[in-house]
């Protein structure tokens, strides 16, 4: 039976831009001459996802805002009716655009009482996570002003951050244990979406998203997919007198899952 896609109406998801979509990838070019007839119709219709024969490719990089990213991930990891905790809602920007029907969403945040270390769940019982800590630390200084620093959810709250840790280490001992009590809630199979962003602290260059693969991977996950987001507005002025390294305009979704034996390999959902 066909499903609907997990995409909202185009006009909330906003034209989609991928900066790498190959040309094999591209539909074929239509010509003006010739009108599409029913075979080139349905030779373009060759991808099926959640149910739904589609054109629509989900490419590994956009020029976009975090809203129109979840729903082309749940579109191609996540099946309808799956029960999925965002465990960092926010203000549950990631969900503005995904049909709210389609999936069965537990929404939970610091701010709201329960902390991502700790989940309400039994194990096992979840199929996908969502998880977007605050992803980098305060240097002090406007640079990281426009983004979401760490320290800014810690101050002044009764759980702190539970950690000796400072700075990069305490934002990475968050994705740690953030993603140990993922790892416990999520059934075999089930899928983690981790968002982050590289940073520089210290002057010392952070891949805080290739560490995170490296840390998630010790703990049974498997890494399947990345997708890299670029800012579609301005990255934050630097009064730097000289520019080290280059700025970061971009961040990373991760897809992970729980790995259930050895040489199991990912199938798209059913
Ligand atoms: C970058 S924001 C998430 C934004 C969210 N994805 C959205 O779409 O609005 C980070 C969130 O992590 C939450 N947070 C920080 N530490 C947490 C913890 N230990 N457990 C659960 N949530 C936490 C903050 O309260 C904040 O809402």
């Amino acid at each position: 039976m066909a499903r609907p896609s997990t995409h909202a109406a185009p006009k909330a998801v906003g034209r989609r831009q991928s900066i790498l979509d190959s040309p094999q990838d591209r539909p074929a070019a239509r010509s003006d001459s010739a009108p599409a007839g029913p075979a080139q119709e349905s030779r373009q219709k060759r991808v099926v996802r959640n149910g739904t024969a589609t054109n629509d490719l989900v490419f590994s990089a956009y020029v976009d805002g975090n809203e129109a990213m979840l729903p082309r991930i749940l579109d191609l990891y996540v099946a309808p009716g799956s029960t999925v905790a965002d465990v960092t809602y926010g203000k549950g920007v990631f969900w503005r655009n995904v049909q709210g029907e389609l999936y069965n969403l537990l929404a939970t945040d610091l701010q709201t009482g329960v902390d991502c270390r700790e989940l309400p769940y039994d194990d096992g019982v979840i199929d996908c996570v969502v998880f977007d800590p605050p992803y980098m630390h305060t240097p002090g200084g406007t640079a990281h002003a426009t983004q979401q620093p760490f320290e800014r959810y810690y101050r002044n709250n009764d759980t702190g951050n539970r950690t000796k840790a400072k700075y990069h280490e305490a934002v990475l001992a968050l994705y740690e244990d953030g993603g140990k009590e993922a790892y416990r809630v999520l059934r075999p199979r089930g899928v983690m979406i981790v968002k982050c962003q590289d940073e520089v602290c210290s002057n010392r260059q952070r891949f805080t998203h290739v560490e995170i693969i490296e840390a998630y991977q010790e703990l049974g996950f498997v890494a399947e997919d990345l997708f890299v987001v670029v800012r579609n507005n301005r990255p934050g002025v630097s009064r730097a007198v000289r520019q080290v390294h280059a700025r970061k305009n971009h961040s990373y979704f991760l897809v992970f899952w729980k790995r259930d034996r050895p040489s199991a390999l990912w199938t798209a959902p059913e």
